[in-house]
């Protein structure tokens, strides 16, 4: 080609650090791993990067929850993620944190610009506060009772019960997620950007093709509302930068993250000489930038990032491509039914490629949910994949060895297999604009076509009658030809199978190759591309979802929790621990954490509150052997006096677990 490439950059949404990886994310790495492995095959210069969104709250409390630092935390993450893109064959040119020094250098320059060019205010707000955390909450850490249908245990802004909407204030008994605590509110100083000034400026670019019409016609609606400042900055404690100009202040997540999107870029080019950071970047950069996101996340993507980008002086995005949400049998995912399906469960059972092929199938260029049906699923990869596809290779490939193993010399049916390469210029198209589910189905035609040919010629049939050798090799060539273009076209949605065609065909499979038939062409040894869904997997997989899914593994208990200081004997031996029987348990009025245990030292008995309710029912204990600590100090307490403390492992909420001493051991030992 003549042409020059293009240079695209293209990005996926940063995950946040503190969960996996599951079906609904998939979509999207999916999605646009598709569409860069086609500008690749295409001979694009074309660059796909991401990162874990490592900042936040959610991810400091996390951290702190599991008795880790953040560092540790995302590090952990940021290597689980990693491995589950790369079995998904998700290829990104780079995989980064925006717990960078990157991106701590660009959002400091970014935010400097806006700040120095007028675009910063500040002023004092007021908002909930944990006085036992000392935290700021944000709607979502402030929990309490619905003020219309008085459902408990209702989030800040929204009762999942009836649905309502409110601000925190309204809450009836409202307390800290974190603490338990009653929040007051207190005021600090805030950063603002300030977006209203953008408004003109945004009102043009939304309108000028750089957003799916759905999009652009929902931004336009809040444009003419008006917008509000964006509030950009978090008070201490934070787990992200801190601002340059103001000490105990730090980036709120959201500004830092699609930063994140250049750090990440500009760390490739550190290692990449053939790209150059301001060449994508600079105002006036000719290269193309594209942004793959859920439709969650369009205000960020489409008012914060350029507005931002236009103010520090950057180029902004050539395309913001928003697509819809998962669901898994018509539903929300749900942990409860096993449909919230994680992306390392899902591995164990199925190969990655069902997954791509059906999210292929079913994805549009619009911003529509798409319906992951397990049985349809299933059976579209078994007909479509198996049934159509494979089968037509390895229905021609045993006449082929038996033929010697290399293809005619002349091909005898030019003029289909020229449809096939034709076919090819509309299928590029449909990729092009993300039209994989056209694509596809394009591509299934064509293999229609491709079978029928072979049925017609059955050269099973010829096979058996003397002297048609070459004309079985013949239909053999060509039906090898025609699947030699379907596997070209389907690659950048199975890229396993087409090595494994690019293996057997003895030929780099390339979009502008395709043109060159394979004649007089040898092949290799051919071995089965993919084998059938089995139902009895999913179902497997389902089952395996349903257990209520784990935080993220740590390589070792003890690397959370670090083995305390040094202490003599007699330190020791001073705590007097006992075997006790669990007398009695039960709830306490108005106590969230808390069970009363009535417990029998064997003559004895002891009041003692444990704040183990949300592992053990009160009935599920008594009779139970136990430990406790015989000779703590009594604590006066809100519901009563505790006279003593049970010994329990593990990281708390439903894995806690008391010790549970040998059936041998008396109430009343001591233990040494
Ligand atoms: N950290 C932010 C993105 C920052 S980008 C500068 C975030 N992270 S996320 O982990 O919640 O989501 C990552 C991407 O996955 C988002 O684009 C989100 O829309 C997408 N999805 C998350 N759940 C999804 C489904 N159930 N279905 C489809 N996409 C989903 O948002
Ligand atoms: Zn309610």
């Amino acid at each position: 080609m003549s042409l020059q490439p293009r240079k695209i950059l293209v990005t996926s949404a940063l995950p946040y650090a503190n969960g996996p990886i599951h079906l609904g994310h998939m979509l999207e790495y999916i999605q646009t791993d598709i569409w860069v492995r086609f500008q690749k095959m295409r001979g694009e210069q074309c660059t796909y990067v991401c990162a874990d969104d490592a900042h936040g709250t959610a991810i400091m409390l996390k951290a702190e929850q599991m008795g880790i630092t953040p560092e540790q935390l995302i590090e952990e993450v940021n290597a689980e993620h990693q491995r589950d893109f790369a079995d998904f064959l998700i290829q990104f040119d780079n995989y980064y944190s925006t717990h960078s020094e990157e991106n701590r250098v660009l959002s400091e320059y970014i935010y400097k610009a806006c700040r120095d060019r007028g675009y910063i205010a500040t002023r004092e707000i007021t908002q909930a506060f944990d006085p036992e955390k000392k935290l700021f909450l944000a709607d979502r850490f402030i929990k309490g009772t619905c003020p219309r249908c008085k459902a408990e245990d209702q989030y800040g802004d929204n009762c999942e019960a009836c649905g309502a909407t409110y601000s925190p204030t309204e809450l009836i008994n409202p307390r800290s997620a974190i603490s338990g605590a009653t929040p007051v509110e207190a005021q600090s100083t805030h950063y603002f950007f300030k977006l209203p000034e953008f408004t003109e400026f945004l009102k043009e670019w939304t309108r000028s093709g750089t957003l799916q019409p759905q999009i652009a016609n929902k931004l336009a609606e809040w444009l003419d509302a008006g917008l509000q400042e964006w509030d950009i900055s978090r008070d201490a404690p934070y787990f992200g930068f801190e601002i340059p100009d103001a000490p105990g202040k730090y980036f709120y997540v959201w500004l830092d993250a699609p930063i994140g999107y250049m750090a990440s870029f500009k760390n490739l080019c550190s290692r990449r000489a053939d790209l150059n950071f301001d060449d994508y970047w600079n105002a006036n950069s000719e290269a193309e930038l594209y942004h793959f996101i859920g439709k969650d996340i369009v205000n960020f993507h489409a008012l914060f990032w350029p507005a931002l980008l236009k103010c520090s002086g950057f180029r902004t995005p050539t395309g913001v491509f928003a697509h819809g949400f998962v669901t898994v049998n018509g539903k929300k995912m749900s942990k409860s039914r096993g449909t919230f399906i994680k992306a390392r469960t899902y591995l164990e059972h199925l190969d990655p490629e069902y997954l791509r092929y059906y999210f292929a199938a079913k994805l549009s260029a619009d911003v529509d949910d798409l319906d992951l049906n397990l049985e349809d699923f299933a059976n579209r990869v078994n007909a479509d994949l198996v049934g159509k596809l494979v089968n037509i290779a390895s229905r021609c490939a045993g006449f082929v060895k038996k033929a010697g193993g290399r293809l005619s010399k002349t091909c005898a049916e030019p003029e289909l297999v020229q449809r096939f390469i034709d076919a090819g210029d509309t299928i590029a198209r449909y990729y092009e604009q993300r039209e994989f589910g056209k694509a596809i189905r394009d591509i299934m035609a064509l293999a229609d076509t491709a079978n029928q040919y072979i049925a017609d010629k059955a050269p099973w049939k010829l096979a058996k009658e003397e002297g048609r050798e070459q004309e079985v090799l013949d239909i053999c060539s060509v039906g090898l030809n025609l699947f030699r273009q379907l596997i070209t076209y389907l690659a950048p949605v199975v890229p396993a199978m087409a090595q494994k065609a690019e293996l057997y065909l003895n030929v780099r499979l390339g979009w502008h190759e395709r043109t060159q038939l394979l004649l007089d062409h040898e092949v290799n040894e051919f071995s089965p591309l993919l084998t059938r869904v089995d139902m009895k997997q999913v179902e497997a997989m389902v089952e395996a979802s349903k257990e209520a899914p784990a935080a993220p593994q740590v390589s070792s208990e003890l690397s959370k929790d670090p083995v305390a200081d040094e202490i003599e004997f007699d330190d020791f031996a001073k705590v007097d621990l006992r075997v006790v029987r669990i007398a009695n348990a039960e709830h306490v009025e108005g106590a969230d954490k808390l069970l009363r245990l009535t417990l029998d030292l064997g003559g004895e008995t002891r009041n003692v509150f444990a704040g183990i309710k949300s592992a053990y029912q009160p009935e599920q204990l008594i009779g139970k052997l136990t430990v406790m600590v015989a000779n703590l100090k009594p604590r006066k307490m809100k519901f009563g006096v505790s006279e003593g403390m049970v010994l329990a492992a593990g990281p708390g909420g439903k894995d806690l677990w008391i010790l549970e001493p040998h059936e041998g051991a008396q109430p009343g030992m001591r233990i040494r």
